[in-house]
């Protein structure tokens, strides 16, 4: 791991993980970005969900999953009476990759190399928090979650051990909607993700 300055010694709480990451230079991500951006929830959530990366909102408010893709994605959790207070929401990487173009900053996929280097933090939240059950949204979160690649329809619709005696189960980014223009696929999509929630949310007890 690279240089973290002024990290805790050691990462025994959500607040060290949150202390240690605004000092953290594991890749370059951490330089254009405004902050890192922690998970938040409860410290002992039975239900984890992981993002990719924050966005332009959540880089500026220092939150996971306030804009777009964080509406749609508490839409569906209050459509299936998952209440996202008993959730732990973070993400696979904590600061928003970006290239600017104008006034804009267009949002750009991690790299495998970034998503690895911030593996240490995924893995002291779900290390302190200890979830029931994961939820990857996306790729980014596969990786992030276990270390390996894998692809969302290839590990949708199972329960996966995890090495911890977690439960992982795959789903797609909710912003993967927002780039569907037909409504029809639009609607399933969506329905789909609300399947996967709710099948995580039972297993979570
Ligand atoms: N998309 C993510 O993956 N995470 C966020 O926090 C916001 C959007």
């Amino acid at each position: 791991q690279a240089v973290r300055d002024e990290t805790p010694e050691a990462i025994n709480s959500l607040d060290d993980v949150g202390t240690g990451l605004k000092a953290c230079r594991a890749c370059p991500l951490w330089q254009p970005a405004t902050q890192a951006v922690a998970g938040r929830g409860p410290n002992s959530a039975s239900l984890m969900l992981v993002g990719e990366q924050p966005g332009d909102r959540e880089d500026l408010e220092g939150k996971p999953f306030v804009g777009p893709a964080g509406q749609l994605l508490r839409q569906i959790m209050g459509e299936i009476g998952l209440a996202v207070d008993d959730v732990y929401i973070t993400n696979a990487v904590k600061h928003f990759k970006f290239t600017p173009r104008g006034k804009r900053r267009i949002h750009q996929n991690p790299r495998a190399g970034e998503i690895d280097a911030c593996r240490f933090w995924l893995q002291k939240e779900i290390e302190l928090v200890k979830p029931k059950v994961i939820v990857a949204l996306g790729a980014s979160a596969i990786r992030g979650i276990t270390g390996k690649s894998g692809s969302v329809s290839a590990l949708r619709g199972a329960v996966h051990p995890l090495e911890n005696g977690a439960k992982l189960i795959v789903t797609n980014h909710p912003s993967a909607l927002l780039r569907m223009n037909n409504p029809a696929q639009r609607q399933s999509a969506q329905a789909a993700i609300a399947d996967d929630l709710t099948r995580a949310a039972m297993a979570a007890g």
